[in-house]
């Protein structure tokens, strides 16, 4: 893979995990805001799983593939020696996953239960408990990223 390709393939990595971060970390500030403002937690959950499905999924897909391009240089046997060699693109790929489900279970899956209406009052604490694991685990795979660690 040419010096070009692979920086843009970076930057678009890059670019991905803030947009990622950034979407996240926007979820619970749009949450306190519309309970100051008293707002009802089914519209509320409806603008939340937007973001979501609309921002952070599509860039978390990008940041999934651009990662995998950037291990691999274009080719299975590269892929599989940089993933097993170097292991910290692999706990990388790790990390990815285990946020992906936290996502789409405890995150995504409640803030459809509220949006459909339902108003059991522990979905709101499974739904905060989800996003700060998967928040607390985004900051970790981010400085895996950037530390390298040699495992
Ligand atoms: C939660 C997910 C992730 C975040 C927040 C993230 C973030 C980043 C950041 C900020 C860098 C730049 C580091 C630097 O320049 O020193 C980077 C580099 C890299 N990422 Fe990720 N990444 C994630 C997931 C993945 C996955 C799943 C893979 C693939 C297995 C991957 C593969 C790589 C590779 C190979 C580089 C090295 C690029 C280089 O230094 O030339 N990343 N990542």
């Amino acid at each position: 893979m040419g010096l070009g390709v692979y920086l843009t393939l970076k930057w678009l990595h890059v670019l991905s995990a803030t947009v990622v971060i950034g979407g996240i970390a926007t979820l619970p500030l749009v949450r306190a805001f519309a309970r100051r403002e008293r707002l009802g937690d089914a519209p509320v959950a409806r603008i939340l799983e937007a973001i979501g499905t609309r921002l952070v999924v599509p860039a978390a897909g990008l940041l999934l593939v651009t990662g995998l391009l950037l291990a691999s240089g274009f080719s299975w046997v590269g892929s599989l020696y940089t993933l097993v060699g170097a292991r910290w693109p692999l706990l990388g790929l790790g990390l990815w996953v285990l946020i992906a489900l936290l996502m789409s279970t405890l995150v995504g899956a409640t803030a459809r239960r509220l949006a459909r209406g339902d108003t059991d009052a522990a979905l709101w604490t499974r739904w905060r408990i989800g996003l700060a694991s998967a928040g607390v685990l985004l900051v970790a795979a981010e400085a895996v990223m950037v530390f390298k660690p040699a495992l």
